[in-house]
């Protein structure tokens, strides 16, 4: 299993600083989702861990035996060791290729990952082989971005033509329980839970995108650069409070996966 992937935010110092960001928006979300998870007592594994956020909330909500952070940034787990110390481990590893550097875990776990990746169902199939027999995979990813502001609405028409130009969908979120049940796996519970977040928050995040764009050959050739600077002008005043926009109506997708049904787990 390998496919080229190719990570559309970047892993500059600039999208480090935007994870970080990210994560404070994010957190609320994913702790509600895996304070339902119950007790974890082996390892926990997350992938596409970035500068730690989610790999410190996963051992802070569950006290697995172990937590590894895997991502394929060097910058991005210097960052996380950083951040986290020696009390997390951090591996480098593309998620799209086998074998691992991790023993089977009880858990699996990715956020905001799935939407860069291509062929997800491929990596789906994958993943299962990372699973102790009884261990779950959990993923969260967006399923739809709202907003009546014309500015949120050209952003998210352009990363959503940007992303499907490198067969990614930005929208994953609202496919993940089809995507598993595609890959062989058995879905436990998925759904969507929606938060309204204040746009200044959504309007920093996303301005802190299109500088990454401006490096990316498709989105030079694609975009018209007057028409992305301008759009970066209006997102940096949304952020600052300068102009006002409606919240950001945002869905969270989730999935809680096993590899196979739980009765042949048992038996
Ligand atoms: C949007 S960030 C999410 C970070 C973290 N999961 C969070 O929610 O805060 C996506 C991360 O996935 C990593 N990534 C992208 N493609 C990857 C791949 N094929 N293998 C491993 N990591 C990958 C990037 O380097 C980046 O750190």
């Amino acid at each position: 299993m390998s496919q080229e992937q190719h990570y559309t935010f970047g892993v500059s110092t600039r999208a480090a600083e935007r994870l970080r960001s990210l994560a404070a928006v994010f957190a609320p979300s994913t702790e509600q989702l895996l304070g339902s998870l119950g007790k974890v007592e082996a390892g926990a594994l997350d992938l596409g861990c970035g500068p730690g956020y989610t790999t410190e909330l996963l051992q802070a909500q569950l006290s697995p035996a172990w937590t590894l952070g895997v991502d394929s940034s060097e910058h991005m787990l210097e960052l996380a060791r950083a951040r986290c110390g020696p009390k997390l481990d951090f591996a480098l590893h593309d998620v799209s290729r086998l074998p691992f550097p991790a023993p089977p875990a009880e858990l699996v776990y990715a956020r905001f990952l799935v939407t860069h990746l291509r062929e997800p169902v491929q990596l789906l199939r994958a993943w299962s082989t990372l699973m102790q027999p009884a261990g779950r995979l959990v993923l969260e990813e967006t399923a739809f971005m709202r907003s009546e502001h014309p500015a949120f609405q050209h952003y998210y028409a352009y990363l959503a033509q940007l992303q499907a130009h490198y067969g990614q969908n930005m929208l994953v979120g609202a496919t993940l329980g089809t995507l598993c049940e595609a890959a062989g796996q058995h879905v436990l519970d998925a759904g969507v839970r929606v938060r309204e977040i204040p746009a200044a928050q959504m309007a920093a995040l996303h301005a802190a995108n299109l500088p990454t764009w401006s490096q990316d050959p498709y989105a030079r050739a694609a975009f018209d650069a007057a028409q992305l600077r301008q759009l970066g002008e209006t997102l940096r005043e949304i952020a600052a409070g300068a102009a006002l926009a409606p919240a950001v109506s945002v869905g969270m997708g989730y999935v809680i996966a096993t590899a196979r049904p739980p009765a042949l787990v048992q038996g």
